[in-house]
């Protein structure tokens, strides 16, 4: 399904050969301080390809650049089905234009679609454009802790084991 914006089209994308490794990152590069290695095009197209991940491209019609990403990721539990938010972010020469807005609302209604009970996602309180448009939505942000535990080796995007 293809959502437009006059200019913008969003879709989602299933096809690693859609993704130019430099064009993403520099979109990237807007999201995170981390530098995309080469193999980053083997873990995107793991991504891709995974039932559970809806991940939305946004492109400029006229120039065909990329304009923005976000990914919905599905996820079973033994009691409930929810969605987790990921990887939002739009090209500065993009923004302001809906793109980010039109993802989201996109994602949303996909995790709807799909039976999940609620969405989360995480943003820092220094995202502030991120924090009204989330908030425009009617994210609320939950009194928890955030616990992450780093594993050796689990950085390495050439690994694919999963048992
Ligand atoms: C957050 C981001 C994805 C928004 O993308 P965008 O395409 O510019 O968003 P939109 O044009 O759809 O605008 C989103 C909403 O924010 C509002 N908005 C836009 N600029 C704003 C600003 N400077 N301050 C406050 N609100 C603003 C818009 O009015 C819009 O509200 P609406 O949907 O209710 O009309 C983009 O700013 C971005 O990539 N930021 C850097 C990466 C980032 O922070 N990602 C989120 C990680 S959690």
């Amino acid at each position: 399904m293809t959502d437009s914006l006059d200019r913008y089209e969003v879709k989602r994308s299933v096809d690693i050969t859609e993704i130019d490794l430099n064009e993403l990152r520099e979109l990237y590069a807007y999201l995170s301080s981390s530098v995309l290695a080469d193999g980053t095009l083997f873990q995107v197209g793991r991504m891709l390809r995974a039932p559970q991940n809806i991940a939305l491209v946004a492109r400029d019609r006229c120039t065909g650049l990329l304009a923005g990403c976000a990914l919905l990721t599905i996820v079973d539990q033994i009691t409930k089905r929810t969605g987790l938010i990921n990887d939002v972010v739009v090209h500065p020469r993009d923004r302001n234009q809906g793109i980010g807005g039109l993802m989201l609302d996109r994602l949303l209604r996909s995790a709807r679609d799909l039976g999940c009970r609620h969405v989360e996602l995480t943003s820092s309180n220094a995202r502030a454009t991120a924090n009204a448009l989330y908030a425009s939505r009617g994210f609320v942000r939950r009194d928890t802790n955030v616990l992450r535990l780093l594993l050796p080796h689990g950085s390495d995007p050439g690994v694919s084991t999963m048992e």
